[in-house]
């Protein structure tokens, strides 16, 4: 059995921590923290400690000290953070004009981070309360995950067939979120970066009426372990979520809205590098209710994306502990409009069988039961990479009961000179699609490549 300590020695042992675990510093005195924070009209300003020392504890005395109908100022230039936010606040503006920054301390914050009970994602800072404000009017202010000592971790232990890596997190080494609006209502937060983030950027999390806006997401990977699952974000049992004028850099989902998600509004995003817009993965518990509903995106720019627009279900199940399949609940009312693509590698996938892909049979034998329907797809123009075979630009596959497709407006080529691409559909009822989708059964003999035009 693999604990944390082994896992340390063995990521210390390959070199993956060798060179990041920050020098230990003397722990902040009582008197340190009470000079760092000045507290004045009902407002509480946090002043860096600096020399790499750890900011946290003021951080949360601020936190404690402001939680209600007060101002929180953090000019910064920068907080180095090593400690766990776990914060309530309610009536309370965070002016955040400085970069905190989270130490590389896998050591540390694996084990502390925020457990939130959806595949084992955990956070470093859990922002909840009501009617909060979190905010750069510089727009200088945000975190610093500071992600690339994750990512070489996570590359090190996955490498060697690692325990607990499996599916993106794990409770064994888990990667905070940096920012996790959870138990929340009524939440703004405006105009910060997210960079560098161990695994999501943001997540929505039991929460109600949440804006972000003017956001600007960034992950990179400098080595050749790659920045693995940095969705920008997740809404998991979320209402009412706004997600508006923001950049998002990455290597996984753009937007991912995981089960309960529901009267979502996405706009003027350019999302490059990352996997789309995404529903999903949903149905993957046995006997869950999952429900994603009323999602509206419009205005997105997709460059060098995996996928487009798209949404994976789980196909059913006959084992009752399944957690590959088996769900139920529905997808409902999602609309896409004027995405701009270009270089997407999937720009339209919808399937019902996800993670079946060797196993076709299993989708005829297993239908989803979960009810995909109301699905449109208006003004998508632009062009797929080709790095899909058979070249396809859109999928659609339901192993189960999908009805009310509606796609208009459509305009995609393969490469930039626009070759023509092909649609291939499975068990649709009654689609009303403005291209023409060659029906492919998931066992038929009819396989695509003897479909090519
Ligand atoms: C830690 O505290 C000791 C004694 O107070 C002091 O001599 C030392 O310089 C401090 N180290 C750092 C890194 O601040
Ligand atoms: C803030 O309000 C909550 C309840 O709403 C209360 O439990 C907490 O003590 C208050 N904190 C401060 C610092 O007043
Ligand atoms: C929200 O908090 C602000 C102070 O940050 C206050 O002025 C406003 O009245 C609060 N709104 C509600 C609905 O409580
Ligand atoms: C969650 O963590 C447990 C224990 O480490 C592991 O067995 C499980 O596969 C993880 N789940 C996901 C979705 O990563
Ligand atoms: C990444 O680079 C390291 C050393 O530079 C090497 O040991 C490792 O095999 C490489 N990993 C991959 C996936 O290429
Ligand atoms: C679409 O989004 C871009 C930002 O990506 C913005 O500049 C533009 O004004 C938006 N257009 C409309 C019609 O909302
Ligand atoms: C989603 O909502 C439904 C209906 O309220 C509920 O039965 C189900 O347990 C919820 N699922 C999750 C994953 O929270
Ligand atoms: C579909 O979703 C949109 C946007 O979220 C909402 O405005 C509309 O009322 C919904 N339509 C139905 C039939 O629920
Ligand atoms: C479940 O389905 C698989 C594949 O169809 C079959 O081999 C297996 O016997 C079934 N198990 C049960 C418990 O019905
Ligand atoms: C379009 O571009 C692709 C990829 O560069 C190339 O293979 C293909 O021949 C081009 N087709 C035409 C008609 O120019
Ligand atoms: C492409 O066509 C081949 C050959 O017919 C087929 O085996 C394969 O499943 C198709 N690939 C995809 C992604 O549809």
């Amino acid at each position: 059995m693999l604990n944390l300590a082994t896992l340390t020695s063995v990521l210390v042992a390959t070199g993956a921590l060798a060179h990041t675990t920050p020098p230990r510093y003397n722990q902040t005195t009582d008197q340190e923290i009470e000079s760092q924070i000045a507290f004045k009209d009902g407002e509480c300003t946090v002043e860096p400690l600096g020399g790499a020392r750890d900011d946290g504890p003021a951080l949360l005395r601020a936190f404690e000290t402001c939680a209600n109908n007060s101002v929180i100022n953090l000019p910064g230039p920068l907080y180095t953070v090593e400690k766990v936010l776990d914060t309530e606040l309610h009536n309370v503006v965070i002016n955040l004009e400085g970069i905190m920054q989270y130490t590389p301390n896998i050591e540390y914050w694996s084990p502390a981070s925020i457990y939130l009970e959806y595949q084992n994602a955990t956070t470093a800072w859990k922002l909840s309360g009501a009617n909060i404000t979190l905010q750069s009017l510089t727009r200088k202010g945000g975190i610093d995950g500071s992600g690339q000592t994750w990512w070489d971790a996570y590359a090190v232990e996955k490498a060697r067939g690692g325990r607990g890596v499996a599916g993106g997190s794990s409770r064994l080494f888990a990667r905070p979120i940096p920012l996790a609006v959870a138990d929340a209502y009524d939440v703004r937060v405006d105009g910060l970066s997210i960079t560098n983030a161990p695994f999501w950027h943001m997540f929505t999390y039991q929460v109600e009426k949440v804006e972000f806006s003017n956001m600007f997401v960034k992950s990179i990977s400098s080595s050749n372990a790659s920045a693995a699952n940095t969705d920008g974000w997740d809404t998991y049992r979320s209402n009412n979520v706004i997600i508006r004028d923001s950049v998002i850099i990455n290597g996984d989902d753009c937007v991912s809205f995981k089960p309960n998600s529901s009267n979502i509004l996405v706009e003027n995003l350019y999302c490059d590098g990352s996997h789309g817009i995404s529903v999903g993965s949903l149905g993957q518990y046995y006997g869950e209710t999952d429900i994603v509903e009323n999602i509206y995106s419009r205005n997105v720019t997709l460059i060098n994306t995996e996928h487009g627009a798209r949404i994976k279900v789980f196909p059913g199940h006959n084992n009752t502990d399944s957690v590959e399949g088996g769900g139920i609940g529905r997808v409902r009312n999602v609309t896409w409009e004027d995405l701009t693509l270009e270089s997407v590698d999937k720009p339209i996938f919808v399937t019902s069988c996800y993670n079946y892909d060797e196993n076709p049979q299993w989708c005829e034998d297993h239908p989803s039961e979960l009810v995909i329907s109301d699905i449109k797809f208006f003004n998508l123009k632009g062009y797929a990479s080709g790095n899909y075979p058979n070249n396809t630009v859109g999928s659609l596959r339901c192993s189960g009961d999908c009805a009310g497709f509606v796609a208009q407006d459509i305009d995609i080529g393969l490469y930039e000179n626009r070759t023509q691409g092909q649609y291939v559909c499975t068990n649709l009822v009654n689609p009303r699609l403005d291209f023409t989708c060659i029906d492919v059964p998931f066992n038929g003999e009819n396989q695509l490549s003897d479909l090519e035009p």
